[in-house]
C-alpha cells in the first residue's frame, strides 16, 4: 500500500455518494462511511439507508479502486434497525442479558440486510445524571449492568454466542459453520461490527451539559467508567468510539494516555479506535490544537485510527509522515487495524448488501417493550381490594379512558435514534386499548383539554399517559429540569382530584423527579420508551396479561438539586446515619436519600426473603469462594418475577470503596406460594478495584455483602478475605 492508500483507510466520511465521490473512492482515498444526517442524527428521522446506493459505493471501492479494499459503512444502530425496540435505558431496566443478546441480534440483521457493516453501540457510559439527553442511550449507572449487558449486546450485535464462547467477528454468512450462534440459521442473516462508546467519562459532563468538559481522575474512570469498556473489549468489541469531552483538561480525541497505553497496550485491544462525528477537528475548538494538521497529529500519536468526518487525517496525514512529524509506524497500525476488521467482517468475500429476508421481530418487540416496564407505585384502591393495587385492571374495568400525549404515538414511542424506524410501524396504545376493550375504552384525542377532566368524570378509571417527547432525551437535550413536561403535573393534579382510580404511565429517556406524581397516583408506571410494540405491551400490562418485570437502572432522585444521586456513592469522613433525620438531611431543605433507589420496582404480586445463609465467612484472596444463599417466596396471588440483587462492600481499602456496589443478580420466576432460592458465587475477583497505583488488587480484610430487592434494603452478613 502506498502512503496516500494507507491514509484513504483511517478517512471517513458521510453518506458517501457513488456519484459525487466516486473519484475519492476509487482512488483509495476513504476507507469508510458514516450514514447520519448531521452531526446530532439521533435526533432527526433520515430517509432511511438504502442498500442499493451503499453497494453502488461498495462496487467503485471493489471494482475500480487499485487495492480493491471493501469499504465500511457504519450507522447508529442503537436499539433496533427497522424494528425498534425499546432505549437502551429501557432494555437495561430489564436486567436480562439474553434479552438484550436477541434484539441486538435482530437489529444487526435487519441492518445488515440494508449494506450496513458497522454499528456505533453500545454506549456504555455509566449514567449518573439525569440532565444529560444521552441517558436514554445507557445501560444504567451500576458498572456490572452495564458491563454485563453491552457484552451482551456486542456479541448480538457481532454473532458471537450469548456465552461469549465465539469472541470473532466471524463472515455474514448465514448458517456458516463459524456462524457460532444457535439463531444465524434461522435469521438467516448477518451480523454488524459493534462499537463501545464514548470512552470515557463522557457522561461527567459538567452540569449534565452535552459536550461540557469533565473532571474526573484515573482512579475512578477505572473502578467505575471504564469497567463496562473493559468488558466490552472482553467480549470481542470490533470498535471503540473516543468521546467529545476532555477528561481534566486533555481531550480524549489527544488522550494517548488512556487511549494508546490503557485501552490498546494495557488492556491488548487490536481494534479499530474511531473518532466522534469531527472529534478530530474539534481538538481546535477545545483550545489544544492550533489547527488541523495540529490536530491530526496529536490525534493519530493518541490513538485514533479512523477520523470520523473532519478531513483532518484525509489533509494532512501525509505531509505529516513525509516530514517526519508523524512516525510511519503509526499509521501502519491504524491502517492494519482497519483492514483487520474488514476482514475479520468477511467483507473481502462478501462487500456488498443480502437479499432482504422476512425476519420475525415483532414478538420479540413486544417482550422487549413488556420487560423494559417498571411498576414504581401501585396502591389499593377502593373496588380493588382483593389485589395488590390498582393494578392490574379488574377483568372487566368498566369505563377505561385512555389520555395523554401518547395515545396515540408513533414515531414519539420511538426514542432517540431511531433511523431507520418507521412511525407507521408503531403499534399504538389506543389501538391496542380499543382492540382489547371494545365500547369501555374511552380513547382521548391526545392533547389534555377541558374536555379530559369530563371524560375522567365519566370514566371509572384513568389511565393518562404522559412523559417526554423523544425529542427531549437524546444528544444535545440537556434539561435543567428534570420534571414532567410544562404543563403535565397541573392537569395530574386536577384529574387526581376527580377522585376516580387514576393510573399514570410515563414516557421518559431519563429519571425524572416523580415526587408528586407518586404521591397523587393509584399506579405509577415508567414504560421508558418502548418501540414499535409500544401499544400492545402496556394495555397487556395494564389489564394483567404480562406483569411488570423492569426494576430501575438508575436512581430516581428527589429533585434536580440532588444531582448527581445515584447508588455510586463512597464513604465520607462523616457518614450520613439515614436513620437520623437531621443527619439525613445533609441538604437544610431535604432529605437526602434517593425517591426511588437504583433496583427497585414493583410487580402484581409480593415477595419475602428468607435469612441469607453463607456457606463460609472466611474466604482466602487466592482461589476461594463463598456461596451466598437466599430463598424467595412469592407470597402474593399471581405469579411473578423477583430479581435478587447481590451488592458488596470492601470495608478498609487503598481507596475509598463504595458503599453498596452491584456485584451480581439472579433472577427468580415464582408462582404464588412458590419458594426459589437465589444462589450467588462471591469470589476474589468481584471485591477487586486498582489502588492507588492504578494496579488491580483484592484486600484481605472484612467485607460486607448485601442481598436484597433493590439498593435501598436487603439483608448484610459479613465476610472476611483471607491470605
Ligand atoms: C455523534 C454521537 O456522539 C455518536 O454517539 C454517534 O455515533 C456519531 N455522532 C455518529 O452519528
Amino acid at each position: 500500500m502506498t502512503l496516500a492508500e494507507k491514509v484513504g483507510q483511517t478517512h471517513q466520511g458521510a453518506n458517501l455518494d457513488p456519484v459525487a465521490d466516486h473519484e475519492l473512492i476509487r482512488s483509495g482515498g476513504i476507507g469508510s462511511s458514516v450514514m447520519a444526517s448531521g452531526a446530532t442524527a439521533g435526533n432527526q428521522r433520515d430517509t432511511g439507508v438504502r442498500a442499493s446506493s451503499v453497494d453502488a459505493a461498495q462496487r467503485i471501492a471493489v471494482e475500480q479502486s487499485r487495492l480493491g479494499i471493501p469499504l465500511l459503512f457504519g450507522r447508529d444502530v442503537i436499539h433496533g434497525h427497522r424494528t425498534v425496540f425499546p432505549i437502551p435505558l429501557g432494555l437495561a431496566a430489564a436486567w436480562d442479558e439474553d434479552l438484550v443478546y436477541r434484539t441486538a441480534r435482530v437489529a444487526a440483521a435487519e441492518a445488515s440486510l440494508d449494506g450496513v457493516t458497522w454499528t456505533f453501540a453500545p454506549m456504555l457510559d455509566i449514567s449518573e445524571e439525569p440532565r444529560w439527553g444521552r441517558m436514554a442511550e445507557s445501560l444504567g449507572e451500576a458498572p456490572v449492568l452495564a458491563s454485563r449487558l453491552g457484552a451482551a449486546m456486542v456479541r448480538g450485535f457481532q454473532g458471537d454466542s450469548p456465552d461469549g464462547s465465539d469472541n470473532g467477528v466471524g463472515t455474514p454468512d448465514a448458517g456458516a459453520p463459524d456462524a457460532g450462534t444457535p439463531d444465524a440459521g434461522t435469521l438467516g442473516v448477518g451480523r454488524v461490527a459493534a462499537c463501545a462508546k464514548h470512552f470515557v467519562g463522557y457522561v461527567l459532563v459538567r452540569g449534565g451539559r452535552d459536550y461540557a468538559t469533565v473532571q474526573v481522575g484515573e482512579n475512578t474512570l477505572r473502578n467505575a467508567h471504564m469497567r463496562p469498556f473493559r468488558a466490552a473489549v472482553q467480549a470481542g468489541c470490533s470498535t471503540v468510539m473516543a468521546a467529545f469531552t476532555d477528561v481534566d483538561g486533555v481531550p480524549m480525541h489527544a488522550h494517548r494516555r488512556l487511549l494508546r497505553e490503557v485501552l490498546k497496550d494495557e488492556w491488548g485491544f487490536e481494534g479499530v479506535v474511531v473518532a466522534d462525528w469531527d472529534g478530530v477537528g474539534q481538538l481546535v475548538n477545545q483550545g489544544v490544537a492550533a489547527d488541523l494538521r495540529d490536530a491530526a497529529a496529536q490525534a493519530i500519536a493518541a490513538g485514533v485510527d479512523i477520523d470520523m468526518v473532519s478531513g483532518a487525517y484525509s489533509a494532512h496525514l501525509v505531509e505529516l509522515v513525509e516530514s517526519g512529524q508523524v512516525p510511519l509506524d503509526l499509521v501502519d497500525d491504524a491502517a492494519r487495524r482497519i483492514i483487520r476488521l474488514k476482514l475479520r467482517l468477511g467483507l473481502f468475500e462478501h462487500p456488498y448488501a443480502r437479499t432482504p429476508a422476512a425476519i420475525p421481530a415483532r414478538a420479540l418487540a413486544r417482550e422487549a417493550a413488556a420487560s423494559s416496564f417498571v411498576l414504581l407505585t401501585n396502591r389499593h384502591t377502593h373496588g380493588h381490594n382483593d389485589r395488590v393495587g390498582t393494578l392490574p385492571l379488574a377483568a372487566s374495568p368498566g369505563r377505561v379512558l385512555l389520555t395523554g400525549p401518547f395515545v396515540d404515538g408513533g414515531e414519539a414511542l420511538l426514542g432517540t435514534w431511531s433511523l431507520d424506524g418507521r412511525a407507521e410501524d408503531v403499534a399504538s396504545p389506543a389501538s391496542a386499548m380499543r382492540d382489547r376493550l371494545a365500547q369501555d375504552a374511552i380513547v382521548d384525542d391526545g392533547r389534555f383539554s377541558d374536555r379530559t377532566m369530563h371524560l375522567v368524570r365519566e370514566a371509572d378509571i384513568t389511565i393518562a399517559l404522559v412523559g417526554e417527547h423523544p425529542s427531549r432525551s437524546g444528544e444535545a437535550n440537556s434539561v435543567a429540569d428534570i420534571g414532567l413536561p410544562a404543563g403535565q403535573l397541573e392537569v395530574l393534579r386536577a384529574m387526581a382530584a376527580i377522585g376516580k382510580p387514576l393510573v399514570v404511565v410515563v414516557f421518559a429517556g431519563r429519571p425524572l423527579d416523580l415526587g408528586e406524581v407518586l404521591d397523587l397516583a393509584d399506579a405509577v408506571l415508567i414504560a421508558w420508551h418502548p418501540g414499535v410494540e409500544a401499544g400492545p405491551a402496556l394495555i397487556e400490562t395494564l389489564l394483567g396479561d404480562r406483569s411488570p418485570r423492569g426494576r430501575l437502572p438508575m436512581t430516581f432522585p428527589r429533585s434536580v438539586g440532588h444531582l448527581p444521586s445515584s447508588s455510586l456513592a463512597r464513604p465520607t469522613g462523616r457518614p450520613i446515619d439515614a436513620a437520623d433525620d437531621q443527619d439525613a438531611g445533609r441538604y437544610l431543605d431535604a432529605l437526602v436519600v434517593p425517591r426511588l433507589p437504583f433496583g427497585s420496582g414493583l410487580t402484581y404480586t409480593t415477595f419475602s426473603y428468607g435469612p441469607l445463609r453463607l456457606s463460609a465467612h472466611q474466604m482466602p484472596r487466592n482461589g476461594g469462594s463463598i456461596e451466598v444463599s437466599v430463598d424467595v417466596t412469592n407470597s402474593g396471588q399471581r405469579p411473578g418475577r423477583e430479581v435478587v440483587q447481590l451488592y458488596l462492600r470492601d470495608v478498609v481499602a487503598d481507596v475509598t470503596r463504595p458503599l453498596l456496589e452491584l456485584s451480581d443478580w439472579v433472577s427468580l420466576e415464582l408462582d404464588p406460594g412458590a419458594t426459589g432460592t437465589a444462589t450467588f458465587t462471591i469470589t476474589p475477583g468481584q471485591l477487586s478495584y486498582y489502588d492507588r497505583t492504578m494496579t488491580l488488587r483484592t484486600d484481605p480484610g472484612a467485607a460486607v455483602v448485601t442481598v436484597g430487592p433493590d439498593a435501598g434494603s436487603g439483608a448484610t452478613a459479613q465476610i472476611t478475605v483471607t491470605g
